[in-house]
């Protein structure tokens, strides 16, 4: 997502931010920019676009000083703009900062400090912040921040710095990662491992709840509990390309295991366990509109058509309203019976698939409601749908798409919920379990992730092979497709995914020893549905290996290798049952040597139809 990096020392911090902005390039972002304290006052340089643009403006307007703060910035709340492009300040011009993350209660934050006659710049959650740490400042930035702190509920990684104190940055770290660089009389702050390496090899990685004060020589950290702590300096041997991945050997497999955080992001500030109450801020769909419905059609290519279809059974059993999912390049060709009480929703990770794009254009001049499932702010798709939810994933690098995937779940998830609430088709009790439900993933996500060693057993036994059938039912059939889909792309195999139900229609014909079936079996209500259709196959000689509850005590009987997920109730088991295939196609690709991040014969993005 964003980056930070911040420095104080000897030598010209704008040079040296620049240049570890740049380490971070590589991820893709809308807008940067750069503040220092320099002669008593705060300066500050920030451009949208590309980092040569900033460049070019340090060039025209160089900035002086050892002490400064930089950002790029990957739009989540306000378009890539220059006002929306970090750094922000208060409106004295006197507290400066830089954030990552989401800010969940800002809105409730802004209207209160602009009662109090604060004026916003911005439309970014990251000002309330500086406004913030202004009102509670007298003289020691570090208890300033510390007390805004206490007003915010979210995730953040921030650089603060002051005009009034030009000798030290303040920092603070929660639900989003922050590093400390430490360095000879002269130390540093990142987000990110790549940004420093050049600098130093010697970094404090800070916790949930730490606030640190650097200065040149010294570095002071408070924990949560308000006490001063030493945390370990490490020492990192990584290679620039390695820092790039955080470690990992692929972008995909690095974009595997965020989904915790980006399906935890996706969910912030949109959806409240404790009031059991959903609100999606930028969608402003009419309530009556949403009764009215005649019917929702959903658009997508690829992995996006795919959320689309798990989608469905929500909307359907949520809203009791007739839904439609269609392929975008077929929806475009095919006359579709849309009206003005048609809500037709696009997902696109890229927000510029040329197919989709036509579709919902198509959809607009037909007269529907249209709103777009989207990764990228500005993009063509977000720009000309009516409304947009953004899924907060950050750049997908990696072609094979695994975290917008469950992003779109999510956001597709937190849409039918708010609109049953809306509706009143969900009894209260009802909503308030699904809403709990929904905000288990993320540590259900992270502890599958846990076990990812037994996938890569799975995958070295069953590389050789050459067909596979993926079966799934209900709300897992949608994930057969995706799971086939996957290991298609980066291993070249071939693979079909298929509703278990369909597989006495045809499929069986083809089953032997020879192309494994991977059934998707968690426990639920068309369990014993599949373990019929697990059975037929076996009776035929079929090697099965099974993707199941953990707490399900029949399934080692009827398959020949188990892959168990957490559980959960089955409208929520795609979230779970999705990771161990994405897994499962990376490390089969890994095991073939295949070019796992960039594929042949595709593009991230298709822009031609
Ligand atoms: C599969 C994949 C593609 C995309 C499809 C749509 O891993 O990445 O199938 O899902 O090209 O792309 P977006 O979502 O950008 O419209």
């Amino acid at each position: 997502m964003c980056g930070i990096v911040g420095c104080i020392g000897n030598k010209n911090a704008s040079d040296i931010i620049f240049n570890g902005l740049k380490k971070l390039e590589y991820r893709g972002y809308d807008s940067s920019g750069i503040a220092v304290v320099s002669d008593g006052k705060l300066d500050i340089r920030r451009s949208v676009g590309k980092l040569c643009n900033l460049a070019q403006l340090l060039k025209e307007k160089p900035l002086h000083s050892d002490l400064g703060i930089g950002h790029t910035r990957w739009a989540t709340h306000g378009k890539p703009s220059e006002e929306n492009a970090h750094p922000h300040t208060d409106p004295t011009k006197s507290i400066v900062i830089v954030h990552n993350g989401i800010i969940e209660n800002y809105i409730e934050l802004k209207t209160k400090l602009q009662k109090e006659g604060n004026v916003f710049k911005s439309e970014t959650d990251t000002e309330v912040v500086a406004h913030l740490i202004k009102k509670y400042y007298k003289n020691n930035l570090f208890e300033a921040v510390k007390m805004a702190l206490k007003d915010v509920r979210g995730s953040y990684a921030l650089g603060v710095i002051c005009k009034d104190e030009p000798d030290k940055i303040v920092c603070a770290r929660y639900d989003a990662p922050l590093i400390v660089g430490v360095g000879k009389g002269e130390n540093f702050i990142a987000s990110d491992i790549p940004a420093l390496l050049s600098y130093t090899r010697n970094m404090i990685f800070l916790e949930n709840g730490d606030i640190a004060e650097i200065t040149r020589e010294s570095i002071k950290i408070e924990n949560a509990a308000g006490k001063q702590i030493e945390r370990d300096v490490k020492n990192i041997q990584w290679d620039a390309v390695t820092a790039e991945k955080d470690g990992y050997k692929h972008f995909m497999l690095k974009e595997i295991f965020e989904q915790p955080r980006t399906i935890e992001d996706t969910l912030k500030g949109r959806v409240f366990p404790d009031e059991a109450r959903v609100y999606v801020e930028e969608v402003k769909i009419e309530t009556k509109f949403i009764k009215d419905l005649s019917k929702i059609c959903i658009i997508g290519c690829g992995t996006s058509y795919n959320a689309g279809l798990v989608a469905k059974f929500l909307f359907e059993k949520f809203l009791r309203v007739t839904v439609e999912v269609d392929i975008a390049s077929e929806f475009r060709y095919r006359e579709p019976v849309i009206d003005n009480k048609t809500l037709v929703i696009v997902i696109s990770q890229s927000g510029e698939t040329a197919d989709t794009l036509a579709a919902l254009r198509l959809a607009n001049k037909k007269g529907c409601q249209t709103l777009a499932v989207c990764n990228v702010m500005e993009s063509s798709i977000s720009r000309e749908a009516q409304h947009v939810i953004y899924t907060r994933c950050g750049p997908e690098i990696g072609v094979a798409s695994t975290k917008a995937f469950t992003g779109q779940l999510t956001a597709l998830y937190i849409l039918a919920l708010d609109w049953a609430a809306k509706k009143e088709s969900l009894s209260k009790d009802v909503l308030k379990e699904y809403i709990k439900e929904l905000w288990s993933i993320p540590v259900k996500v992270g502890d599958f992730l846990k076990t990812s060693d037994n996938v890569k057993e799975v995958a070295k036994n069953f590389s050789a092979k050459r067909d596979f059938l993926y079966l799934g039912r209900h709300v897992n059939f949608p994930i057969a497709l995706e799971g086939a889909l996957k290991l298609k792309e980066i291993s070249y195999i071939h693979a079909e995914g298929y509703a278990a139900g369909e597989m006495k229609h045809g499929p069986i014909a083809l089953i032997d020893e020879s192309m494994p079936i991977v059934a998707i079996a968690p426990l639920g209500d068309v369990y014993e549905k599949i373990l019929s259709n697990i059975s037929e196959a076996k009776a035929r000689g079929a090697i099965v290996i099974a993707v199941a509850s953990e707490n399900d005590k029949e399934i080692k009987q009827k398959s020949d290798a188990q892959i168990y997920v957490p559980a959960t109730s089955e409208l929520f088991s795609p979230f779970i049952t999705v990771i161990p295939l994405q897994l499962l196609a990376y490390f089969v690709a890994e095991v073939l040597g295949k070019d796992v991040d960039q594929p042949r014969n595709l593009a991230k993005s298709v822009t031609v139809e």
